[in-house]
């Protein structure tokens, strides 16, 4: 029997570099990209798109099962564009990214019913036939969704450094916000994704911690790249 894909778990909150140190490494290694974030967003869209309060725990579920999220490979000729993100085969990548929709996502990944109805998802997306691996990046990757990870990491980084980064992307994108703004709402997302009774963000024990106030994202890319080749070189933690 073929083996199951490699799978690289990154966790970490908003801003410690887990995006682009994801994409990179899965460019680089031929792996599939699974970034969880868009689908707590996606479906904070749904919700608010079928009139659903993002408490409202009987109409998530309802939801749930009929939402179809999936990936895609940026359009040919516009690498940087990114992954894409398509709901119901809509591409919803720039409209999940709005503060709104950050804010939603937050409140419905704190909904166990959310939670378990993405587990099954997560877990198909990475372990698709053809995937050799698999880049996961989230906050519940390592302790929830692939405990049995070959991989895992944990990167962080200072508040003021998270916000910082949060605020050049939003410049770069036309959307400059004030630096004080973009902290304290970080402040108050951390503070809910840590103290969420359900998968709440803290590493997992055998996480390796990142600290990546310091570095750029080629060091980033680097490091996680270096332990990733020492575990692929030991076969994994295969099953
Ligand atoms: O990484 P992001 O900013 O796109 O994530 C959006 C929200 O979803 C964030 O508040 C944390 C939550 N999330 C989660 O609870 N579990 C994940 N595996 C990924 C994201």
């Amino acid at each position: 029997m073929a083996a199951r894909p490699f799978i690289v778990a990154i966790d970490g909150p908003a801003g410690a570099g887990k995006s682009t140190a994801a994409r990179r490494l899965a460019a680089r290694l031929g792996f599939a990209m699974v970034d969880t974030g868009a689908i707590y967003r996606s479906v904070a869209l749904a919700a608010r798109r079928a009139g659903i309060a993002f408490t409202d725990d009987a109409g998530l579920a309802r939801l749930l099962p009929g939402l179809r999220i999936r990936f895609e490979p940026p359009p040919a000729g516009d690498p940087a564009a990114g992954q894409r993100v398509l709901l119901d085969g809509e591409d919803v990548s720039a409209q999940i990214r709005t503060p709104e929709m950050s804010l939603g996502a937050s409140a419905v990944s704190a909904r166990p019913v959310v939670r378990a109805g993405l587990l099954e998802l997560q877990r198909r997306l990475a372990l698709a036939p053809g995937n050799r691996g698999a880049v996961l990046e989230g906050r519940d990757i390592g302790t929830v969704v692939f405990p049995e990870a070959d991989a895992k990491f944990f990167l962080t980084a200072a508040p003021e450094v998270r916000a910082r980064r949060r605020c050049d992307e939003l410049g770069a994108r036309g959307e400059a916000a004030p630096y004080e703004r973009v902290l304290a709402e970080q402040r108050q997302r951390d503070r809910d994704d840590a103290e969420r009774a359900v998968a709440p963000l803290k590493p997992a024990a055998d996480a390796v911690l990142v600290d990546t106030s310091g570095m750029d994202l080629a060091a980033v890319e680097g490091a996680l790249a270096e332990a990733v080749g020492a575990r692929l070189a030991e076969g994994g933690r295969r099953r």
